[in-house]
């Protein structure tokens, strides 16, 4: 698979002392972490108006948890791959590198990552309805659904970012510094059709970046990119990194 193209991303970023990373759903499906879109796609199968909207959870709650302690139960089985452990390799080589990720598996931190950016949030977090406390429980299933706030006992919910949701400003302000401070950036397994994240290859080329994606199939942004490497993520980014 050593193509030329891998060549190139592989002399780019050897360069590069600066690098951003942008991954999403596509890192993890050699995990085992099912995706959202395409034809396994977590969308194929469930509705996310039912079950990744404020609305959906003020409804019930508790069908909104039990998918969320079916994920949870999921991702609890699955480890970091190949692709996730390059990344920690980069991170280790670079004096300047930040992992901005849309998923919520948090195996990006379990690899060994430090300079995370979770823009959608973290299944292991419970944030509490009523005082905001956030908390990490690993427990699968857990005591109780919906969990109660050990503080105040207010009703927790998973601590991710639904749809018709705002992303918090700090983190999407530490993304943003991120890509304007980089020199590279490497967007890997996502379809780039969520904003905030899909509009941020923009901007890394609006600000005169090197980008290079790395994906099972071309997406709405390919032709933006200097560079697209079509392949699994957990062969591809090994032959880059290493
Ligand atoms: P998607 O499911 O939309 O896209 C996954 C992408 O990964 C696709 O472009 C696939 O071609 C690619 N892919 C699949 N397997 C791969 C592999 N082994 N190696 C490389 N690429 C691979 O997932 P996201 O783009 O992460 O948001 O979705 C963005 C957001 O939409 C998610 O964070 C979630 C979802 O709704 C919320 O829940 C708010
Ligand atoms: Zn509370």
């Amino acid at each position: 698979m050593k193509d030329e193209k891998i060549l190139k991303a592989k002399d780019i970023v050897k360069e590069a002392t600066s690098i951003t990373v942008l991954t999403g759903a596509g890192i993890s499906a050699e995990s085992g972490v099912p995706t959202f879109r395409g034809k396994d796609g977590l969308w194929k199968n469930f509705r996310p108006e039912d079950l990744a909207t404020p609305q959906a959870f003020a409804r019930n709650p508790k069908l909104v948890w039990e998918w969320y302690e079916w994920r949870r139960k999921l991702v609890k089985e699955a480890r970091p791959n190949p692709g996730h452990l390059a990344l920690v390799k980069l991170e280790e080589e670079k004096p300047k590198f930040t992992l901005i990720t849309q998923n919520v598996d948090g195996l990006h931190k379990m690899a060994g990552n430090k300079n995370i950016v979770e823009l959608h949030g973290n299944l292991w977090q419970i944030r509490c309805t009523r005082c905001g406390s956030v908390e990490e429980d690993f427990n699968v299933p857990l005591e109780k659904i919906p969990p109660e706030c050990k503080k105040c006992g207010g009703i927790g919910r998973p601590n991710v970012v639904w749809f018709g949701e705002i992303i918090p400003m700090s983190i999407i302000e530490r993304a943003i510094k991120s890509i304007k401070e980089c020199q590279v950036m490497l967007i890997v397994g996502t379809s780039g059709v969520v904003e905030p994240a899909a509009s941020l290859g923009l901007l890394a080329k609006q600000t005169g970046k090197v980008v290079i994606e790395v994906n099972l199939e071309p997406t709405l942004n390919s032709t933006l990119y200097d560079l697209t490497i079509l392949g699994k993520s957990g062969e591809v980014l090994p032959l880059i990194v290493y």
